[in-house]
């Protein structure tokens, strides 16, 4: 089936079709949610928390994130694939934003960026648009800002989080991810603007979902957000695999006579 472009995964919201949205970091998970028909794949840069390990996202740089879109662009046929525009690769200026977006559309094929802050970052939204750079926005919990907020917190002040809603939209995004707020809340930001909003931690009244693939899937191990449904438990089957491998080593029962060359 067809690419989903841009206007289409905006204006779903009219259609009053749900968006589904996954993060992947390469291409066997991006084929897999694809495949499973996922609207968007997000190329996170909680990569830095799910794949490198770091306890927050801001070590990721934009090279990585390169890297990581070219291997997500080869499994993604029909899913958007929008990338997170990395800490400090768009906050200097909005020429900053323009260049390093521009990285992931030309040189890692990116069909949109994510960029964190509503009101603050309305000139860096502006001109990645006029740049023909479609843009995604992300307010409420922004993880870039976890050291400001004071740790990963729900966030709960109304007027600025309309006030960042809405500026998003008005800068010229296209959606916007809510993050960590009260589901009353999210209901005001989706009724607010005629973009769509994607809820993570955001109640079920938002236009549309994301979900972590390690956090969906139970594959990472160190903290679990309440907002984060298990759908399945792939950490457990993979221990148990690894474990059954060991084991059939170590007592020669692996290999056996159908995985041998005669
Ligand atoms: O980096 C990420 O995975 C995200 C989503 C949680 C929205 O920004
Ligand atoms: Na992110």
């Amino acid at each position: 089936s067809k690419q989903i472009t841009v206007p289409e995964f905006r204006s779903a919201k009219s259609r009053g079709a749900k968006l589904a949205v996954v993060t992947a970091y390469d291409y066997t998970s991006a084929r897999l949610c694809d495949e499973a028909g996922v609207d968007c794949i997000l190329v996170g840069d909680s990569v830095g928390m799910v794949v490198q390990g770091h306890p927050t996202s801001l070590p990721v740089t934009l090279d990585e994130m390169i890297y990581h879109t070219k291997c997500v662009m080869r499994g993604a046929r029909r899913a958007l694939v929008v990338v997170d525009l990395p800490f400090m690769t768009y906050q200097v200026s909005p020429r900053q934003a323009v260049r390093s977006a521009g990285r992931l559309m030309k040189e890692a094929g990116a069909h949109a960026v994510k960029l964190e802050g509503g009101v603050r970052m309305r000139p860096a939204i502006r001109a990645c648009v006029n740049a023909g750079i479609p843009v995604m926005g992300h307010i409420g919990l922004t993880p870039q800002s976890v050291h400001q907020m004071g740790g990963f917190k729900v966030q709960r002040d109304e007027e600025q989080l309309l006030a960042d809603t809405t500026a998003v939209e008005e800068a010229g995004g296209f959606a916007v991810v809510v993050e960590s707020v009260p589901a009353d809340l999210g209901a005001k930001l989706t009724t607010a603007v005629t973009i769509p909003t994607i809820g993570i931690g955001a109640g079920a009244n938002c236009d549309g979902q994301v979900l972590v693939f390690h956090d969906m899937l139970g594959l990472y191990p160190d903290f679990k957000p309440k907002f984060a449904k298990r759908y399945a438990d792939l950490g457990a089957a993979v221990k148990t695999a690894v474990e059954s491998y060991c084991r059939e080593v170590r007592d020669g029962s692996f290999p056996a006579a159908e995985h041998t060359f005669r």
